[in-house]
């Protein structure tokens, strides 16, 4: 068959169809074809070269030949050197009385997420193992008989008590983080409005505020009371009540003391709302910013271990504003203001 007729070939148009690569080459080894992602991986003009030139491994020589010669399928992994980080799984086949597929799965994205998975498993058990370490210390300590002082007796349990609660945060946080993993493509279809749901989260935190003298205000803007439409989205309640106290707590515990935070509700076009939560801090730099919201990502790690946190927060403020079908944005000025912006479709008004 000449390389035109294989062009056109059923063979050639379903390759066009595959996000896989594929070349098609004689016998001999002589490319016929190759479907787009080939090219793309592999370059142009691949059609006439030898396909020893092109994928470069020892063994290719050897399985191609092994391929041509019989109707069984092989398979092996190609790391391509001239591509960064890619890997292949590489099937050839005879086709026919005249040709050999080359089949290349790109396993890149799976290679991936597992290791994003690895690294998230050892991340928790470090994380649980710290405090559960430090009570079993306790426990023990306490159970020899040598803390007779009654005052570090009631210091220890109340250490012992802090890292029980440090690992019930942590399971908490695991808990609704995949919870709302799973539920990510299903889009809600409750209605909630906004402004009374902000209202009652900045209630709910107002002692904790008040324990630093900070205040939290909520502003309205004409904008969104000018216009006709109400602030509802369609959206699950507990979550996005999830999102604003991530938030407010994040704004209260890295904020100034004595200073205020602002949730500020505006109208945003084409029909979005944005709410934003603006703190006085010490701010971020700039070059945390787009890993803030990764598992387990805190600037300070010890830091944010004393004052209660487990850097899962904003991992869960990003999967519930996705499952929404909004966008978060993060700014900062270093020492003075953090504003993390939440911007959500509007449900149409019934
Ligand atoms: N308002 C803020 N001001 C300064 N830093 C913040 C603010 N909010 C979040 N961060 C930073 O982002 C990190 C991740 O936040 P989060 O996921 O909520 O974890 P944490 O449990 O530490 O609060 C925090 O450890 C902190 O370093
Ligand atoms: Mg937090």
């Amino acid at each position: 068959m000449s390389q035109d007729s294989y062009a056109q070939s059923p063979i050639s148009q379903i390759g066009d169809m595959l996000d896989d690569g594929l070349i098609l080459t004689d016998l001999g080894g002589v490319i016929l074809s190759a479907n787009p992602a080939a090219v793309r991986w592999f370059g142009e003009s691949l059609t006439g070269q030898m396909i020893f030139d092109v994928i470069n491994h020892p063994n290719i020589g050897e399985l191609f030949a092994k391929a041509a010669d019989g109707a069984k399928r092989y398979e092996m992994r190609y790391e391509p050197t001239n591509i960064v980080q890619r890997e292949f799984r590489m099937r050839l086949q005879r086709i026919g009385d005249q040709s050999v597929a080359l089949l290349f799965l790109d396993m890149t994205l799976q290679r991936n997420l597992e290791k994003v998975r690895r690294d998230f498993v050892a991340n928790v058990s470090h994380e649980l193992r710290s405090p559960l370490t430090s009570l079993a210390g306790f426990v023990e300590t306490m159970l020899s008989d040598e803390v007779p002082d009654p005052a570090m007796r009631t210091r220890f349990l109340n250490i012992m008590d802090e890292e029980a609660k440090r690992m019930s945060r942590l399971i908490d946080d695991l808990l609704s983080l995949s919870r709302v993993e799973v539920d990510e493509h299903i889009i809600p279809e409750n209605r909630v409005n906004l402004v009374e749901l902000l209202h009652s989260v900045g209630d709910s935190l107002t002692g904790r505020a008040m324990k630093k003298n900070m205040r939290i205000k909520i502003t309205r803007p004409d904008n969104a009371q000018s216009c006709d439409a109400p602030p509802v989205i369609f959206g699950n309640h507990d979550e996005i009540t999830e999102v604003f106290v991530n938030l407010l707590e994040n704004a209260i515990k890295y904020g100034f003391d004595g200073s205020d935070i602002t949730l500020a509700i505006t109208m945003v076009a084409p029909r979005h709302l944005r709410i934003d939560v603006t703190n006085f801090g010490e701010g971020i730099e700039e070059r945390h910013l787009p890993r803030l919201t990764e598992r387990f990502y805190r600037v300070d790690k010890a830091r944010s271990r004393q004052i209660g946190g487990t850097g899962l927060g904003l991992a869960i403020v990003k999967h519930i504003v996705n499952r929404h079908r909004g966008s978060l944005s993060i700014t900062s000025t270093l020492g003075e203001t953090t504003r993390f912006s939440v911007d959500f479709p509007l449900a149409p008004s019934q």
